[in-house]
């Protein structure tokens, strides 16, 4: 996710073991063959890609995302991407943003079916001569649903392996409800896995998404920032034929929030650009979490590094220090 996911983000949130794959940001291209170290900057993890392709610490797999509408040149830095090391991209059709879709990249070339397909067959026919898979990204449509399934299938048909679907159109942007009946007929249309994708923020939006879309795999986006936990608590349930973890604390939130501090820091920048990247993260946490909330408030124009962790890490709101690991529950 552009601007809030980074390796940073990757190596946390991946840490237990609990996701399959995680994705970058989109590397955008426009015409020319990018230079190594603009995909480097969006998967430093190429640094140690061994046959594997690029791993998070934990050994999660990382799928690079290209953006771009010139199939020629998509296919170009793909080439140089897998030169560097990538084993599986992606290609993004659902960014919204307004600068990307003016200059024709993202959800813009969901209103031509014709334009997904040359460049899924452009870059998908680039990954064959190398062995890379190519999965596509799509949104449900950009100003309506009509072309959902053309989009799908001419994806399909341009060769990639996989489709994750954001069940929204563009307009929709990222408003409630996500349409994951709208996956289910996506689904009927292709043949190649379909994730689905919108709106999973708890174990109860998984089911939901999971059986109205019918499809075996979701996609967390904002969810998994939310809930650090959200996809071991996926995968608990799962293993355990329905057994709940309970809550995540807000100790583990704070825990996450301050190793991606000290990552930061490491990595030398500024503390007030720290401060800012800590607020975005606890911004979407606290939709989900009272206490994500209350320190939200609390802290939203502190700018001092040390004073924001404190902030924290404080015990003000009668909250339990102590807490130790998640406790499983089960279903009644
Ligand atoms: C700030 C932000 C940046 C995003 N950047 C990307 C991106 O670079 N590539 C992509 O495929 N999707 C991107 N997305 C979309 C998410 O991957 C996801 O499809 C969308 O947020 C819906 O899922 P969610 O409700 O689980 O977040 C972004 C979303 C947000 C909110």
């Amino acid at each position: 996710m552009e601007g809030v996911i980074d390796a940073d983000t990757r190596a946390l949130l991946s840490d237990d073991g609990a996701l399959d794959w995680c994705v970058t940001e989109f590397v955008r291209v426009v015409d020319a063959k990018l230079p190594p170290r603009v995909f480097l900057r969006h998967c430093p993890e190429l640094a140690t890609a061994g046959s594997s392709g690029p791993l998070t610490p934990s050994s999660t797999p990382v799928t690079l995302q290209l953006l771009g509408s010139d199939p020629q040149a998509l296919a170009a830095n793909a080439e140089q991407a897998i030169a560097q090391g990538a084993t599986r991209l992606d290609l993004n059709f659902g960014c919204p943003a307004k600068t990307v879709n003016r200059h024709d990249g993202g959800a813009s070339l969901l209103r031509t079916p014709e334009r997904v397909h040359a460049v899924v067959t452009a870059v998908a026919d680039a990954g064959r001569r190398f062995g890379v898979s190519v999965n596509a990204k799509l949104r449900l449509g950009f100003d309506d649903k009509q072309l959902a399934l053309a989009c799908a299938q001419a994806a399909e048909a341009g060769g990639a392996e996989e489709l994750v679907v954001h069940a929204r159109t563009r307009r929709e942007g990222y408003r409630p409800p996500a349409h994951w009946e709208w996956i289910a007929r996506i689904r009927s249309a292709v043949s190649v896995p379909v994730v689905a994708n919108g709106d999973i923020w708890s174990l109860e939006d998984y089911w939901k998404a999971r059986t109205l879309s019918g499809c075996h795999d979701v996609m967390l986006g904002r969810g998994m920032l939310a809930d650090p936990w959200l996809a071991r608590r996926i995968r608990h349930w799962q293993d355990s034929g329905g057994e709940r973890l309970s809550p995540t604390p807000w100790s583990a939130r704070s825990a996450m929030l301050t190793r991606y501090a000290q990552a930061k820091q490491q990595a030398g920048m500024q503390e007030k650009v720290i401060v800012s990247l800590l607020k975005q993260w606890l911004n979407i946490m606290r939709g989900r979490d009272a206490e994500a909330a209350t320190r939200f408030m609390a802290l939203r124009r502190e700018t001092a590094l040390p004073s924001f962790l404190a902030g924290l890490d404080s015990d003000e709101s009668g909250h339990d220090p102590s807490w130790g690991h998640l406790r499983p529950t089960t279903i009644e």
